[in-house]
């Protein structure tokens, strides 16, 4: 494919992913942007998808089967597959055969049975086929759905799956989105794996936004298409994920302790956190090198972790 291409096709992605506006046009929308698409953000979204459901198998989840829903060239079945040993069968289901079919090349190889003999299906959002699964996932796809399609998307998840995840862009409309699913799914009793560590109001939800980041190595076609020098980037994303009432009571008897919200800032002698915490409030702790065993924890903590 030529290199020129991809790169106008990249930019086109980027320009799409800093803009607010929904998107009027499908993201993939030809061979070359999903070429890009799997070159220049499938690395990312799998490294947003691979933080936020390991945080969920932390919390005990060990689902044997995995919907994809608008998932693309299959990055949440490549994080799935890399977090959850107990993963058996993957179905990914997106409108755009040219990314299914990229996702199918993809997964030819892999050494995972579950990847390897993942179904790739074209189904649109509202006409899914009538699967179910232990999990179901939605990355990155909210955004192109009009408020209606997404709640609509979102309830299709909910009767489809024994857990739900949702990862969206880490941008305060992204968060809002990710909101907008976490009060729908409390609402219908299901039990947050995470990040949360309560099903109280957002403490963030006044000029704030529950985010978190992810490191990407970058490639050096990946630099070159993105015509950048660092050889990483950080992806920023916002997530939700929860299980139905009967899934998650064996899993989640233990509170959080609490989710770090930033970069700790690791001084001498004490580490001090922006925490979300189990009462709903949102604030400063700080753990010193008195806790012993907790102050060696906190110094290995990151953002996004619970705090030790
Ligand atoms: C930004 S991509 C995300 C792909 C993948 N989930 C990931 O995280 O890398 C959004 C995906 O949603 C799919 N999509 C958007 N609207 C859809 C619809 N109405 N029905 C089915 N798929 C849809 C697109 O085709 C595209 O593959």
């Amino acid at each position: 494919m030529d290199e020129r291409e991809l790169a106008r096709a990249t930019e086109a992605l980027v320009s799409r992913y800093r803009s607010v506006a929904p998107a009027t046009a499908p993201i993939l929308a030809s061979r070359v942007h999903v070429a890009a698409y799997a070159a220049y953000r499938m690395p990312a979204t799998h490294a947003a998808l691979a933080k936020a459901l390991g945080a969920v198998a932390d919390r005990g989840l060990a689902p044997r089967s995995l919907l994809d829903l608008g998932g693309g060239t299959g990055a949440a079945a490549w994080a799935a597959a890399g977090v959850f040993e107990s993963l058996e069968a993957v179905t990914v289901l997106d409108q755009v055969e040219d990314a299914l079919a990229l996702g199918r090349d993809l997964v030819a190889d892999a050494t995972s049975p579950a990847l390897s003999g993942a179904t790739f299906r074209q189904a649109r959002a509202g006409a899914w086929p009538d699967l179910e699964a232990d999990l179901v996932t939605v990355s990155y796809v909210l955004s192109e759905l009009d408020p209606q399609q997404q709640d609509a998307l979102v309830a299709d998840a909910m009767r489809r799956g024994g857990a739900v995840a949702v990862v969206e862009p880490g941008t305060p409309d992204g968060y809002a989105r990710v909101l907008r699913v976490r009060t729908r799914l409390i609402d219908a009793g299901w039990t947050l794996l995470g990040p949360c560590p309560h099903a109280a109001e957002c403490p963030l939800a006044q000029g704030d936004w529950c985010h978190f980041a992810a490191r990407v190595n970058r490639s050096a076609e990946h630099r070159r298409l993105k015509g950048a020098e660092l050889s990483y980037e950080d992806e920023k994303f916002s997530w939700v994920a929860a299980a139905a009432p009967g899934v998650a009571e064996p899993l989640v008897a233990e509170a959080l302790p609490g989710r770090i919200l930033r970069h700790p800032l690791k001084r001498k002698g004490f580490v001090e956190f922006q925490v979300c915490r189990p009462d709903g409030t949102a604030g400063r702790e700080v753990i010193s090198r008195k806790a012993g065993e907790r102050y060696r924890n906190a110094r290995d903590a990151e953002w996004g972790d619970v705090l030790p």
